[in-house]
């Protein structure tokens, strides 16, 4: 059996890309960058490697580079299937995508979404957001997805961005994907319903909910259980990690009006 697998499986922690991540943790938790240029010769694979015009191929190029060359941030397999079943359930029309990082998970949506479907993707940082866009280009499916660089929490400029430019109104997102600062989970969650863009039926789905944790997103969801939201905690077990995706369905606000005074 190869030394990096165990009963058959590749073991992220016995590879040298993933140990090199853990390293870096303090930089990628801050600049979110490995900062070994990983995610730039992720851009420069996908566009060397995989067929122009092809979103299967595309992803199927970024699954290759994660096996043979570095371990990367995005959804894994086992999370990107949770993903996947639950866009397919939701038929949204208009995706809001919290951390873009290198544009993985937002292929995955976009290639399951009818043509006129839209997904905008909020990132921190600028060179992510930048390969990102190659990599969606790439695939062909830059005019669908979007990238907007900011953060919700930084003073309305980009809530702005996402109604002027993106048409985001109230009732208008039928699906949202929270993949960023973990401590920024819960907050941007209520500027989403304060800004009432969502409607009964939307969709949220949380990754990382249990590790790295976001425990007051998730306390806060138990909280609202069966009033506005109902969820089911999808547990994963890949990477030895034990890990929550929560995918929550909102159900409406009753009537009470959003408090623009939350955190
Ligand atoms: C785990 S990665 C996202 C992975 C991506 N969803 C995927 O699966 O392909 C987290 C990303 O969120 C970005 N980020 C961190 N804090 C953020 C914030 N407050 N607002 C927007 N993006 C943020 C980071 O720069 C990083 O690119």
């Amino acid at each position: 059996m190869n030394p990096l697998e165990l009963v058959g499986k590749r073991v992220p922690f016995l590879r040298w890309s993933f140990l090199r991540l853990l390293f870096s943790f303090k930089k990628l938790t801050t600049e979110w960058q490995v900062g070994d240029g990983r995610e730039e010769a992720l851009a420069h694979y996908v566009v060397t490697r995989a067929r122009a015009g092809d979103v299967d191929d595309v992803i199927r190029t970024i699954d290759e580079f994660c096996a043979r060359r570095s371990f990367m941030i995005h959804v894994s397999e086992e999370k990107g299937a949770i993903l996947d079943a639950a866009v397919r359930r939701t038929s949204p029309k208009r995706v809001l995508e919290l951390g873009t990082y290198c544009g993985y998970s937002a292929l995955r949506i976009v290639r399951l979404l009818d043509a006129d479907c839209r997904l905008v993707s909020v990132e921190f940082n600028p060179a992510n957001a930048d390969i990102a866009r190659r990599i969606w280009d790439h695939a062909g499916v830059g005019s669908r997805v979007a990238v907007v660089v900011g953060t919700l929490g930084d003073g309305d400029v980009t809530l702005k961005r996402l109604e002027v430019e993106h048409g985001f109104a109230p009732g208008s997102v039928d699906f949202v994907f929270i993949d960023h600062a973990k401590d920024a989970y819960l907050p941007d969650l209520h500027r989403v319903v304060d800004r009432d863009w969502l409607h009964a039926g939307s969709v949220v789905v949380a990754d990382n909910v249990k590790f790295p944790g976001a425990p007051e997103y998730r306390a806060y969801m138990k909280s609202a259980e069966g009033r506005t939201w109902r969820s089911i905690e999808h547990a994963t077990h890949e990477t030895l990690i034990r890990d929550v995706v929560l995918e929550s369905r909102y159900l409406g606000n009753n009537g009470v009006k959003p408090s623009p005074s939350r955190p």
